[in-house]
């Protein structure tokens, strides 16, 4: 019966499309190239991602989501009619595809309802769009029982926010999302340059520095690295080479980390006392791509006191809780079909 229906992980940094019986087929950064005169769209995913930072004047790359939600909804629209186009080839025969997307549990239901919109809009069948919370979907991907009445507890750090949430018997017990997340990372370490060094950097050395020495949490035993890269010198404006290292970058990043973890321990605090202690053996499960920054497990697992796992693949547990739910022959059951209504 579903054998027309795709999934959708929309997310701040990066889309992914799962397409029932394929599997995951589309993976790309959520990056827009327009050309400023005309409006036009020149890139989309990979392509445009390539262009943040080094466009020219008439040529702007555009990121349509921000903190989970849509933050500009003509180009949110067209990135993912591009992305479901491709994803998803349509041929005079082929129905119009069944869809579920993922959207963050704190978003506010106006946010909500753009999505699903931007997603009817780029493709979908007329009142065929099911909306599943972001941590329901990272649990299933990440392979936790969560329809067991055991406690499970998920943390997703994405791009643009972080959303933890308990899960028993299928349902989300207590949960809580801040628009905190690896973006936000990458902000902290462009003001740090900027302050400490005088120096300019753009988006994507600041996610390069992240990734290759960015670091949470630091023992005895953590090595530290540095890398070197270029920026510009706010003072002559012109280019000028720095290196950095991760206990710099750790100091820069630290507010931010601390407010994730803040919410994870009052997620833990309003959990009924039975399945906190549940969860208190089992641990946390990190998923999202910012389960990747180094010593965030050891950091949480230090300031919870539970135990940290990371899941397998965790920039693809929301996609493959999503393709989870799709070839489930009951997920009309599971899920609740968005009301046309609400759409007006
Ligand atoms: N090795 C790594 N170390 C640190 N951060 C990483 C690593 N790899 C990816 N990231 C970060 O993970 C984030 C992207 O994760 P993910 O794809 O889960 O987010 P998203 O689903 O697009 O965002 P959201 O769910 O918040 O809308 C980016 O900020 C990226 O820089
Ligand atoms: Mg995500």
């Amino acid at each position: 019966m579903f054998n027309k229906d795709i999934g959708i992980d929309l997310g701040t940094a990066n889309t992914l499309i799962y397409v029932k019986n394929k599997g995951v087929v589309l993976n790309e950064p959520s990056v827009v190239a327009i050309d400023s005169t005309t409006n036009e769209v020149l890139a989309v995913g990979n392509e445009a991602k390539e262009m943040l930072g080094r466009t020219p004047a008439n040529i702007s790359a555009i990121k349509p989501m921000c903190d989970g939600a849509i933050a500009d909804y003509a180009v949110a629209e067209a990135m993912l009619r591009y992305f479901i186009s491709k994803a998803y080839p349509k041929n005079p025969f082929t129905p119009k595809p069944r869809i579920v997307i993922c959207v963050p549990s704190g978003i506010t239901p106006v946010e909500k309802r753009a999505v699903i919109e931007a997603a009817t809009n780029a493709g979908a069948r007329e009142k065929h769009i099911y909306v599943i919370e972001e941590p329901m979907a990272a649990a299933l991907g990440a392979d936790l029982k969560i329809y067991e009445p055991t406690g499970n507890m998920v943390v997703d750090i994405g791009g643009g926010t972080s959303e933890v949430a308990v899960i028993s018997l299928g349902g989300i017990v207590s949960s809580r999302s801040v628009r905190t997340g690896g973006d936000q990372f990458d902000r902290n370490i462009i003001d740090f340059v900027r302050s400490e060094y005088k120096i300019e950097i753009g988006e994507v050395t600041a996610e390069e520095i992240k990734k290759n020495v960015g670091c949470a949490y630091y023992d005895m035993n953590t090595e530290v690295k540095e890398i070197t890269v270029k920026g510009r010198d706010l003072i002559t404006g012109l280019p000028k080479t720095l290196t950095i290292n991760s206990r710099q970058v750790q100091h820069a990043i630290f507010d931010s980390i601390d407010i994730i973890v803040d919410n994870i321990k009052r997620t833990v605090e309003d959990t009924p006392p039975e399945l906190a202690a549940v969860i208190m053996e089992i641990g946390i499960y990190l998923t999202g791509g910012g389960a990747l920054l180094e010593g965030l497990d050891a950091l949480i697992s230090k300031r919870t006191g539970m135990p940290v796992h990371i899941a397998n693949n965790p920039l693809e547990c929301v996609i493959n809780g999503v393709g989870k739910i799709i070839d489930d022959v009951d997920v009309s059951n599971k899920l609740t079909p968005s009301d046309k209504k609400t759409l007006a």
